[in-house]
């Protein structure tokens, strides 16, 4: 089964997401009465900001963490911890993104302190990998090497593991990697673990066929288009499809 994941990153208000997810568990609602079949959706789950995170009360998705401090609770001025999530009954959180690791220098110790604190609690990681342009035009030993070094640390045989590789060059730029190159990574990846992998990077209602019938892809990760729900919605119906 596919998973489909939406990030928000700092976009949407709390008002925007409520309405959001209510127009999109309807939508599916929908969609699924106009199915013939009793076929099911794939796995769905956004990840807003945490000011507009919410109970996990809805229908046909899971609301997940972008991020959050390895505490229960403390002196970790602006952040969150595991008791504010607990609160919101969420037990999903992306761990690794590129965005965390470049912009506010995670380390690969930080972030493996961060991923084994919430194995530890029983969460579903969304663990991102992904290289940059530099590393991409070195070939692919380098690449395979790089994309090991994030992985490093991490438990690949996690049960609750969903591995994102999204790389950099392709992330927010409206321009995906092609099929050859996520079908090679992929493969390559998979042979490291047996966790989920998803594509993410420049995913939108227009690829997401395409990227989905990639070997070794078992889901996407989508930013951008998924602040608007019905391109979202059309990316969840692309992870339907009976012919996948
Ligand atoms: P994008 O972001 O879909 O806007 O490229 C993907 C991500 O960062 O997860």
């Amino acid at each position: 089964m596919n998973i489909i994941a939406g990030n928000f990153k700092a976009n949407l208000t709390r008002a925007q997401v409520a309405s959001y997810t209510a127009q999109l568990d309807s939508s599916l609602d929908s969609f699924l009465d106009s199915q013939s079949a009793q076929n099911t959706l794939p796995r769905v789950y956004l990840f807003p900001s945490s000011t507009a995170l919410l109970d996990n009360t809805f229908k046909h998705f899971r609301i997940g963490a972008q991020n959050a401090h390895f505490a229960n609770s403390g002196g970790f001025t602006g952040e969150i911890g595991l008791s504010q999530l607990q609160e919101f009954h969420l037990s999903s959180i992306i761990i690794g993104h590129s965005e965390r690791r470049g912009i506010f220098n995670e380390s690969q110790d930080f972030i493996n302190q961060k991923f084994r604190f919430y194995a530890q609690a029983g969460f579903e990681i969304f663990y991102c990998i992904g290289e940059d342009l530099k590393t991409r035009q070195q070939g692919q030993k380098a690449l395979g090497d790089f994309l090991e070094s994030q992985l490093s640390g991490i438990d690949t045989s996690y049960s609750k593991l969903i591995v994102a590789y999204e790389p950099i060059w392709a992330i927010g730029t409206g321009e995906s990697a092609s099929v050859e190159q996520i079908e090679s990574t992929h493969t390559m990846l998979a042979s490291l673990t047996s966790a989920p992998l998803l594509y993410g990077g420049s995913v939108n209602e227009k690829n997401a066929h395409e990227i989905l019938s990639i070997p070794h892809v078992n889901g996407v990760l989508v930013g951008s288009a998924s602040l608007k729900v019905e391109n979202f919605t059309q990316i969840i119906q692309a992870g339907f499809s009976p012919s996948l």
